[in-house]
């Protein structure tokens, strides 16, 4: 019997003999703020697209995903469940806000359009009222109801797909880099909207990103991937300013202007991420770690609970609290 929003255990994710996310658990608790960090192409998109049963074709999940109030394992379930539940119990919001709308339909119709397919309101005036109410919630003027997606910009757009992803009260909202392609100034805007329309219906966030300073504004607990697994976890605070994994450690370090060498160049983590199929075996990271040993050729057990813990033989910091 679980409490949890969201239970992810032993994901696996592989495109034929390659391995792209590697037993990856994660459970996100009734109204928690999850973040889910680590560079480009460390798997975080992926995870994101297994929990929603959106992965393209040639690509296969194992492992099992439960959402509150729904009975079955959304790992192979048929398409028809899976779109009962996304809309409704699990929304999300991602990078580019064009894909998620119909080019075609007014924006009003398609936010009450989300109500009707999954009877939510129990008709088309009653879904129009809520409508009208969530586009003041994004802080969009009423005449935008009458509009086509193609009419707003970009940040406007993606506080449509954000009034879209409430309008059902989901127990869980996935956002994967929701302001990544937005203009700077316009990004704290969404993220604040972001933040007040999950606290505002107590919904659960799982929070994808490669920026850490957003993570720590909006998010309680924290996962970092890298290489297709989760190789630390724990409360924001705790991971940020006292990070066990080493790959967490080059992280902060990347992402802090203090630490600008004496000529202001800003430290980075050495290399770069390989390509699917090709990080080493063992730890993952090993073959860009500053601290690796020959002991880092066999895989580091993971250390602690699921929810604050690391997989590092070399352990930066002090034992968490
Ligand atoms: N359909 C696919 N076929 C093969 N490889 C893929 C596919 N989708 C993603 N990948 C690879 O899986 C890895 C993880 O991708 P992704 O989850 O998008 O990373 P992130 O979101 O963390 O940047 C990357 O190396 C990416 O190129
Ligand atoms: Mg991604």
């Amino acid at each position: 019997m679980t409490t949890d929003v969201l239970t992810v255990q032993g994901l696996n994710v592989s495109v034929g003999d390659t391995s792209l996310v590697s037993d990856v658990d994660l459970t996100v608790g009734p109204g928690e703020r999850v973040g889910l960090i680590g560079e480009s192409g460390s798997g975080k998109s992926l995870t994101a697209l297994s929990i929603l049963g959106l992965l393209p074709d040639e690509v296969t999940a194992t492992g099992s995903v439960h959402l509150t109030g729904v009975a079955h394992d959304l790992i192979g379930a048929d398409e028809r469940a899976l779109s009962r539940i996304r809309g409704r119990d699990l929304a999300m919001v991602f990078q580019e806000p064009m894909t998620a709308l119909n080019p075609t339909m007014r924006i009003g119709d398609q936010i009450a359009e989300s109500m009707l397919i999954h009877h939510t309101r129990p008709n088309r005036s009653a879904a129009r009222a809520v409508a009208a109410d969530l586009l003041e919630r994004v802080q969009l003027p009423a005449d935008l109801l009458r509009a086509y997606p193609h009419q707003l910009s970009g940040g406007q757009r993606q506080r449509i797909v954000l009034a879209i992803a409430l309008a059902n009260d989901p127990a869980l909202l996935i956002c994967d880099e929701p302001t990544t392609a937005l203009d700077v100034t316009v990004q704290a805007l969404v993220l604040d909207l972001i933040l007040q329309g999950v606290l505002a219906r107590s919904s659960a966030l799982l929070f994808i990103t490669h920026d850490l300073a957003v993570v720590a504004t909006v998010c309680e607990r924290v996962l970092v991937m890298y290489g297709g697994r989760v190789v630390e976890s724990g409360p924001v605070r705790e991971v940020f300013t006292n990070p066990r994994h080493r790959y967490t450690q080059g992280l902060i370090a990347a992402s802090n202007l203090e630490t600008a060498d004496a000529r202001g160049r800003l430290t980075t983590i050495p290399g770069s991420v390989p390509s699917a199929g090709h990080f080493p075996s063992g730890c993952v990271f090993r073959n860009r770690c500053p601290h690796a040993t020959d002991r880092c050729a066999t895989t580091p057990a993971w250390s602690g609970t699921p929810a604050t813990g690391y997989a590092c033989h070399h352990p930066a910091g002090a034992p968490h609290a």
